[in-house]
């Protein structure tokens, strides 16, 4: 199965701190926001991650992720010439996709909670099945995002993008898996009325065909899409909460390919030597001691 990040758009949101940076690449307390969708797929076990940019952007993106060694995975690059929707990520990516499984996650939405790898694995077997796979989760601001009706077993009744009249409170998160053949049709979903290819117009499609799955994000688990100054700052409260109590650095890419067993104790070490004077590097020098 195939992964793609989009990290494409101008993040005018959050100017003028994106004047001279791309949005993802802005940190989230002690890393790069790209590295929490990066957990998340390597979390669901996905090792070929494309990387979507703005062609500006993309140097500097190359110079953070690489070709992905240091994680243990394979990282390949595109770009989007201007951000026309969502959905154009599977036209864009279409050679990368290769006809295969394909998740994909907004370089700007963070992921954490109890059960999580459980969910990408259904997510993910769902799309070897054949089956479209959204995740919902209950917000106070419905109009702002895509939203899904659903019945009282959780069947997607329909997907609507930021209605004025909500039909219900559960936006459709930034991630999303299809099965084989997302990028022939993504090809005919049609530019909405603000000119874009809406990724529910794409999950309309699956919905038409019954193959369109949710899963629900309950309570105590943890989304934010970190598209503005606030939801960014919170975020970042909230993941210092997390590692303080813990101990621990959540969503470090580095630790999941090394407990996935795609980094070598070797290699490990090797790709953390430049951290060797910083908390990302003495506390990865830890998981390696614990794992002797
Ligand atoms: C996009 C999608 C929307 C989804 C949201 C999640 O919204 O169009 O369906 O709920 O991401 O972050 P946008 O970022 O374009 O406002």
């Amino acid at each position: 199965m195939k992964g793609i990040i989009l990290a494409g758009g101008s993040g005018t949101r959050l100017g003028p701190s994106t004047d001279g940076v791309s949005k993802q690449l802005l940190d989230i307390y002690d890393k790069p926001m790209i590295y929490y969708p990066l957990a998340t797929l390597m979390t669901a076990g996905i090792r070929d991650i494309l990387v979507i940019t703005t062609e500006e952007d993309q140097p500097a993106f190359k110079r953070l992720l690489g070709n992905g060694k240091k994680f243990g995975i394979n990282i390949s690059y595109t770009i989007q010439p201007s951000p026309d929707g969502l959905a154009q990520a599977f036209i864009l990516g279409e050679e990368f996709i290769n006809q295969e499984e394909c998740a994909m996650i907004l370089g700007d939405n963070i992921f954490y909670g109890n059960g999580f790898k459980k969910l990408l694995n259904k997510a993910k077997s769902n799309a070897q099945e054949g089956k479209a796979t959204i995740f919902g989760n209950q917000v106070r601001d419905p109009e702002r995002f895509g939203i899904m009706e659903l019945d009282q077993e959780n069947n997607v009744l329909s997907v609507e993008e930021k209605p004025k009249v909500p039909k219900s409170n559960y936006a459709i998160v930034g991630l999303y898996f299809y099965p084989k053949g997302v990028s022939e049709l993504a090809k005919k979903v049609v530019p909405s009325k603000r000119g874009e290819l809406e990724i529910t117009t794409l999950n309309d499609f699956y919905l038409q065909e019954g193959i369109l799955k949710a899963e629900i994000l309950e309570d105590g688990f943890t989304w934010f899409d970190t598209g503005t100054h606030e939801s960014k700052l919170d975020a970042a409260n909230m993941i210092r909460t997390i590692e303080k109590n813990k101990d621990q650095i959540i969503c470090c890419p580095e630790q999941i390919a090394y407990e996935q067993g795609w980094l070598t104790k070797e290699e490990l070490t090797n790709s953390i030597e430049i951290y060797s004077k910083n908390e990302y590097g003495k506390y990865l020098q830890k998981i390696i001691m614990k794992n002797k």
